[in-house]
């Protein structure tokens, strides 16, 4: 069932996604060539008690930790670890905060010391295929509209669309209906309403479309090897602009 959010819903929600920025911005000051993805998780933690949050994601479905870290070719649900972060390396660190009841939902992927080229472009591509995807995110529109915007961009820039993983409404609860695809025919799909709030959180690769489950029961890869980013935000639908509630 898709919800629509009431006044107050909204600005609870807009207050966790404004804290979920804060943290992420702590976070990208963080990253360096030997800091590990565990000192990140606990950071989290500790960041989001301080401000009267908690993680939503920490005992979802049995999972341990407050994020998700993600590196190079994990496309998604990866586990914080003590490997130290490694010049080159890229890593997606995705969390779900919930403060007072509101749930905001967002993931960044940041690069490590000196990286390649491609690494660049893809991590570039991706946060402007987000963008994309929100410039759609309009009443009226429809889901296959951002999914039709973020794959034809995509795929000019000779990247993938990686499609096991899906934006979602979200509401009371982490996910909701609708389900938003990051790939998909413009005018098919769900229609978009005012109120509405949903993720946009396309995962590219620079090679394979689909993923492979580790031995963990969680972490996701890419077959191939190649590398992969993601970025998320959590997107209110409103009669004017779409507000993204996960930006400072
Ligand atoms: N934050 C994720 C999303 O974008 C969900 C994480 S799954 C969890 O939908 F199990 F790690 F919580
Ligand atoms: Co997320």
């Amino acid at each position: 069932m898709i919800t629509l959010k009431s006044e107050r819903e909204i600005n609870l929600m807009h207050e966790a996604g404004k804290l979920l920025a804060s943290c992420h911005k702590e976070i990208a000051k963080m990253i360096k060539p030997g800091i590990t993805t565990m000192q990140i998780d606990k950071f989290v933690e500790e960041y989001l008690a301080k401000h009267g949050a908690t993680p939503e994601q920490k005992g979802y479905k049995g999972y341990q930790y407050a994020t998700c870290a993600s590196l190079n070719d994990e496309i998604c649900h990866g586990f914080p670890t003590n490997k130290p972060l490694k010049d080159g390396d890229i890593v997606t660190i995705d969390m779900v905060v919930n403060l007072n009841g509101g749930l905001a939902d967002s993931a960044w992927t940041h690069t490590v010391g000196d990286i390649s080229d491609e690494a660049q472009r893809l991590v570039d591509v991706t946060y402007e295929a987000l963008l994309k995807g929100i410039e759609q995110a309009q009443p009226g529109n429809r889901t296959g509209d951002i999914g039709h915007a973020i794959q034809s961009y995509v795929e000019g820039e000779k990247f993938s669309v990686v499609r096991d993983f899906t934006g979602h409404g979200i509401g009371n609860t982490m996910h909701e209906a609708p389900t938003i695809l990051h790939y998909g025919k413009a005018g098919k799909g769900t229609r978009l309403k005012e109120g509405m709030v949903i993720t946009i959180e396309p995962f590219l690769s620079t090679g394979a479309e689909y993923t492979v489950e580790s031995s963990d029961g969680w972490t996701l890869c890419v077959p191939d090897n190649s590398l992969c980013a993601q970025y998320e935000h959590t997107i209110i639908i409103t009669r004017d602009q779409p507000i993204i509630t996960t930006i400072a």
